[in-house]
């Protein structure tokens, strides 16, 4: 099965858990993607959800599907966040941000009761760190705030080999950063393994210019894991 078809498979398993009048938060990224794409089928059959979108591309896509959207002025408290991950480790902690919405995706599953990570098998690992590291700067002071990371990394025996995540959409010649829907700038760290990462997490938000890093930790409450022929559920 192609990693498209595993998605889709995730995806359909992830809506069996939204139940009617859940108020969701929705995750961005090609998995979370195809969440949305089976959760309108249910929509449309009339089940009734609304959902905090975690980017502007996953709000775009939920109009167009016909997803009613609410906010967390509206709706402080979510019932259910479902949202993709770039690596899942054994505890369920996750590195997220390879889509450049960590951010809004740390404060919806922050703000939900329980937060289900929907993913293709290639997402598991042993220990997390071989997917580059997200961390969200303000672009102010850019430079010394990647120093700052560089140097924390550093104290935790591991070599950031830092930089700023350019905008692709722009030639490569201009090398623009990306600019994320807060208006920040992400710093990717090819971390290699990262031994402590609640630690790391912690001591990475305590740089000033800091916004957020795409360290989960403990955030999860349940893992789908679509391998060939199945979906595998895990939990912390
Ligand atoms: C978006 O910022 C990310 O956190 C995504 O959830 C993550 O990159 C997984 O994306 P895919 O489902 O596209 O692999």
């Amino acid at each position: 099965m192609d990693q498209d078809a595993l998605k889709r498979e995730v995806g359909r398993a992830a809506v069996a858990q939204v139940k009617d009048g859940m108020v969701l938060g929705l995750g961005t990224g090609s998995t979370a993607e195809a969440f949305l794409h089976a959760l309108s089928e249910r929509v449309k059959d009339g089940l009734t959800v609304r959902g905090v979108p975690t980017s502007q591309r996953t709000a775009e896509l939920c109009r167009t599907l016909g997803i009613a959207l609410t906010d967390l002025e509206q709706d402080p408290v979510l019932d259910l966040a479902i949202d993709g991950a770039d690596e899942i480790d054994p505890d369920l902690n996750l590195i997220k941000g390879g889509g450049g919405a960590l951010l809004r995706e740390k404060i919806v599953a922050a703000a939900a009761k329980d937060m289900l990570v929907i993913a293709d098998g290639s997402k598991l690992v042993s220990t997390l760190g071989a997917f580059p590291l997200p961390v969200e700067i303000i672009p102010f002071g850019a430079a010394a705030t990647l120093h700052a990371i560089e140097e924390v990394c550093a104290s935790h025996g591991l070599t950031a080999n830092a930089s700023i995540r350019p905008n692709l959409a722009t030639s490569q010649a201009d090398s623009a950063p990306l600019i994320t829907d807060g208006g920040h700038w992400i710093v990717d760290c090819k971390l290699g393994a990262i031994g402590d990462a609640a630690q790391l997490d912690s001591a990475l938000r305590g740089v000033p210019g800091v916004v957020e890093t795409g360290l989960f930790i403990a955030m999860a409450s349940q893992a789908l894991v679509a391998k060939d022929g199945a979906v595998e559920v895990i939990k912390p």
